[in-house]
């Protein structure tokens, strides 16, 4: 049987925020831990944004009772931080409630290389450095794996790197510096390096996307407790992923998606020059 990975992401607990139903996200994450003990995945991946950051005591507060709520799920589970994760309270701090190491690291499942690439996902405020910077270690952790990897590779992180549109994204259509890394070109040429099949699974721009590039399809998974796609109410989104020959994802709740495709070891042929 190929191994199945449970997915939830951008929970956001915490007081509703923009169209972020915070409100919602403890009994949604009830609810996803009786998703989880019905379906009986190998693994249960969180994409980080756990909480909706207020202050350092209250996001400490806040972290804890969505911890609490994962350790009663008895299938292993892996946590990546997202930049609401990071704004008050440090990777270490993360790493004390959760009770897990949370550096980059690859492990197997079944014929399947989990690559969970924790780069650093903190959102500097300062004048002129607004946004994601990415440390060059995490570039150099990616490009090595990518180099090395001996077999298909599902690359998970909490901030995308397809450069995807946000046309329409409620946070991103007038924001997308936001929406992924300045080096986002410079992390997919690493990726390219790989020679075979790669998948990349993402958090943080609050919808469900599928994007092929350079023969390596990029997904976003839809936030837990967002509303903007789904009327006011929260997504409840909760995703399935079988990995395979082939990869086939599901997003259960009110903003469905299924995807299923057989990702390929071959890049594709670069970009034609400017017609003129
Ligand atoms: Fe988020």
């Amino acid at each position: 049987m190929p191994p199945r990975i449970a997915i939830v992401s951008d929970i956001h607990h915490g007081a509703p925020s923009h169209t972020k139903r915070g409100d919602t996200a403890l009994a949604l994450m009830e609810e996803f831990a009786r998703f989880v003990a019905d379906a009986k995945p190998d693994l249960v991946l969180d994409l980080g944004d756990r909480i909706s950051d207020v202050d350092p005591d209250t996001d400490a507060v806040l972290q804890s009772e969505v911890a609490e709520i994962f350790r009663s799920i008895d299938v292993p589970i892996r946590h990546i931080c997202g930049n609401h994760d990071l704004d008050h309270l440090t990777v270490a701090q993360n790493t004390e409630i959760l009770g897990q190491d949370l550096a980059s690291e690859t492990f197997e499942l079944g014929d399947w290389r989990i690559a969970l690439w924790r780069a650093d996902a903190k959102i500097s405020r300062h004048e002129g450095n607004r946004g994601f910077n990415l440390p060059e270690p995490d570039l150099l952790w990616l490009s090595r794996m990518a180099q090395s990897t001996d077999r298909p590779t599902l690359v998970v992180s909490h901030v995308p790197i397809s450069g995807h549109a946000q046309t329409g994204n409620y946070y991103f259509e007038r924001n997308p510096q936001y929406s992924t890394y300045p080096e986002a070109a410079r992390i997919r040429a690493a990726l390219a390096q790989a020679r075979q099949p790669v998948v990349c699974l993402a958090g943080h721009v609050h919808w469900n996307t599928v994007t092929p590039v350079d023969g390596i399809t990029h997904l976003t998974q839809q936030s837990l407790t967002e509303s903007f796609t789904t009327g006011g109410e929260p997504a409840g989104a909760f995703g399935l992923m079988e990995l395979s020959d082939t990869v086939h994802w599901r997003v259960l709740g009110d903003d469905p998606l299924e995807v299923r495709l057989t990702p390929r070891a071959e890049r594709w042929v670069p970009p034609l020059t400017p017609f003129a």
